[in-house]
């Protein structure tokens, strides 16, 4: 497979979709809710994971495709050509604050994250990696990351984990909190983890995220010297949903060995 040929065919269709996206503002979208209440989805989400999945079955249909809106197939296994597709990430962000959602992509080849791709498709921002090759925003390179302590980190955290709830012991969470220079949430994990690879912030952690929130995120946070993980400092499953830290790799053990303390083990 010529990588040269996938990148340029993914950054078009990725660009497409992306003024699709911002042309359905002037449409009325339809808004459903999944597993709960704020578990929200939209035609624009499920349109644009169609839209991808019938763009890469043309350009090859040899290569499997696992996304959120479970439009491809059942995927149960990574041999191969796989695309992993979040096609909005930040949904509750795209239908209440039109902005600060992403779309996400990471194609793995036998399992190896080759290609990492998340747009801000409000600010034009392409984030973009492939293995080895290190990552860029719009054909600007990515900085490797600095070495930084914990007490002049910013940290991306849902507020969730430092009241009492039934995932996480929040009393290390809330020393943490206080050990750290700043907390953000933004609310679309895609986004978090490129603010992580941009030094924007230090460190994200998710109590449960699934493969399509993290795949391209970890091949672009990977290039610049971050660690991905899973809370267990596992490295990460893409075929199941789990924990998940990225996070500069001179806090990233620090922050699992003396703030995280799970309370239960079938994460
Ligand atoms: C969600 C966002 C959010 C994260 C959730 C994800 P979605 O993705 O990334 O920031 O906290 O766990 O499910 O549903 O908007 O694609
Ligand atoms: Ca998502
Ligand atoms: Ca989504």
């Amino acid at each position: 497979m010529q990588i040269t040929k996938v990148h340029e065919f993914a950054k078009a269709i990725i660009m497409e979709a992306g003024e699709r996206i911002r042309s359905s503002f002037s449409e009325k979208w339809k808004i459903e809710t999944k597993a709960d209440a704020n578990d929200l989805v939209t035609n624009i989400d499920r349109e644009t994971e169609l839209f991808f999945i019938e763009k890469i079955t043309a350009f090859d249909p040899s290569h499997k495709i696992l996304g959120e809106e479970g439009m491809g197939e059942k995927i149960h296994s990574l041999d191969g050509v796989v695309w992993i597709i979040d096609p909005i990430d930040g949904t509750m962000n795209f239908i209440r604050q039109h902005r600060n959602f992403a779309i996400s992509i990471g194609v793995y080849i036998n399992g190896v994250g080759k290609l990492g791709y998340i747009y801000d498709v409000m600010r034009d921002q392409l984030y973009f990696a492939e293995e080895g090759h290190g990552a860029f925003m719009n054909e600007i390179p990515l900085k490797p990351l600095e070495a930084i302590s914990l007490d002049k980190a910013i940290i991306g955290l849902n507020a969730t984990w430092v009241t009492p709830n039934k995932k996480i012991e929040h009393l290390p969470m809330i020393e943490l909190v206080r050990t750290v220079r700043g907390t953000r949430s933004y609310g679309s994990a895609a986004l978090e983890i490129v603010s992580v690879a941009c030094g924007r912030m230090d460190a994200y952690i998710s109590m449960r995220l699934s493969p399509w929130d993290v795949a391209g995120g970890v091949v672009i946070a990977n290039e610049v010297g971050a660690i991905a993980s899973n809370l267990k400092n596992e490295p990460i499953n893409l075929l199941k949903q789990d924990t998940f830290i990225v996070a500069n790799p001179t806090i990233h053990s620090e922050i699992i060995n003396h703030y995280i303390q799970l309370k239960y083990d079938n994460q």
